[in-house]
């Protein structure tokens, strides 16, 4: 039987990853899973390298935690996915408050951005988080507060110069299907490509719900979009949640029968884009998916459940590749 980065890789992608996060790193039977380089070529932090995690106090950088990530996944054969130089959330205070000039928050940045990909090279980063309101407005923050928005090519053009052979991504949710988030995205592309600031790829997140994915040619179409200003992209946090996990057995099972034809509809998009290089699920069981915690009520997100077995979406994913 086939596993997923066997069978993306078979398909000609770069991967199939897994986000993962520093507790669960005292689970044996969990990381028996994650460091199977059959199941996961690619490993992305879901906190540890985030601002908050990595620079609590100006100018004092904590990397432990996520070194145990890099580590493993170098130790494992793994690509590593870098996540985030700069987003609105899980900022350290510090650096919320706003306290900084135009230039001296411009510094701030660019010593992040070369502390972090400097140590860690990473063979890909999410240079930027989530830039855009849905209306694809610019997020209102500390970032276009004070600088504007050329914090997008300051943070860009310090993340090459950090390290020149990792991929600098772009990462949004909502930008899956078209509309004004999509288009938003694609004007910033085209802008950064105009004025020579360095762009590989566009991350689109893709938190789905379970029967509401976009359909195919929706994600097809809308990924074609993006490959077509020249950038790759990649599906970089897929989950498929059910809004209600407190149902009846049968209608879970139904559920669950809908669940793989989504992440199946998912992963076939990515593999009939030859610029789409490949996926990450954002942890790959429910035993450590972030949905309950930010959506009360719903999960049931991931290809192995709460006992690390394997759901029908596990075969909705290899069937897509
Ligand atoms: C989530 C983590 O998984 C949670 O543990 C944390 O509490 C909040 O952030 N989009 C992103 C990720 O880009 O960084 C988020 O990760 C999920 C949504």
């Amino acid at each position: 039987s086939t596993t997923p980065n066997t069978a993306a890789k078979a398909a000609g992608k770069l991967y199939f990853g897994s986000a993962t996060d520093n507790p669960e790193f005292t689970d044996a039977p969990y990381l028996a899973i994650l460091s199977n380089q059959a199941t996961f070529g690619q490993i992305t932090a879901a906190n540890s390298m985030k601002w908050d995690a990595t620079e609590p106090a100006q100018g004092t950088f904590t990397l432990d935690a996520a070194d145990t990530i890099a580590n493993f996944a170098m130790g494992n054969g793994q690509l590593l996915r870098g996540h985030n130089i700069v987003w609105h959330n899980q900022l350290p205070s510090w650096v919320s408050e706003g306290n900084f000039d135009n230039a001296t928050l411009t510094s701030i940045l660019q010593n992040r951005a070369s502390t972090l990909i400097g140590h860690f090279k990473g063979d890909i980063w999410d240079v930027v988080n989530e830039p855009f309101n849905e209306d694809g407005t610019m997020i209102d923050f500390v970032f276009t507060e004070t600088i504007g928005p050329s914090y997008i090519d300051i943070a860009l053009k310090a993340a090459r110069a950090a390290d020149p052979s990792t991929k600098l991504y772009i990462n949004e949710f909502n930008i899956e299907f078209p509309g004004p988030k999509s288009t938003a995205m694609q004007n910033l592309v085209k802008d950064l490509k105009s004025q020579g600031t360095p762009i590989d790829g566009i991350g689109l997140q893709s938190h789905f719900i379970v029967g509401q994915v976009p359909s195919l040619s929706d994600l097809q179409a809308n990924m074609e979009a993006f490959t077509a200003l020249g950038v790759e992209v990649a599906i970089t946090e897929l989950d498929i949640r059910m809004l209600n996990v407190s149902i009846p057995e049968m209608e879970f099972e139904e559920m669950l029968a809908q669940q793989k034809v989504d992440y199946q509809n998912v992963i076939t998009a990515c593999n009939n884009v030859e610029k789409c290089i490949g996926v990450t699920v954002w942890d790959f069981t429910d035993k450590y998916s972030w949905i309950p915690g930010a959506f009360p009520g719903q999960g049931a997100a991931c290809p192995w459940d709460d006992n690390l077995v394997k759901k029908p979406a596990f075969d909705g994913i290899i069937a897509g590749f």
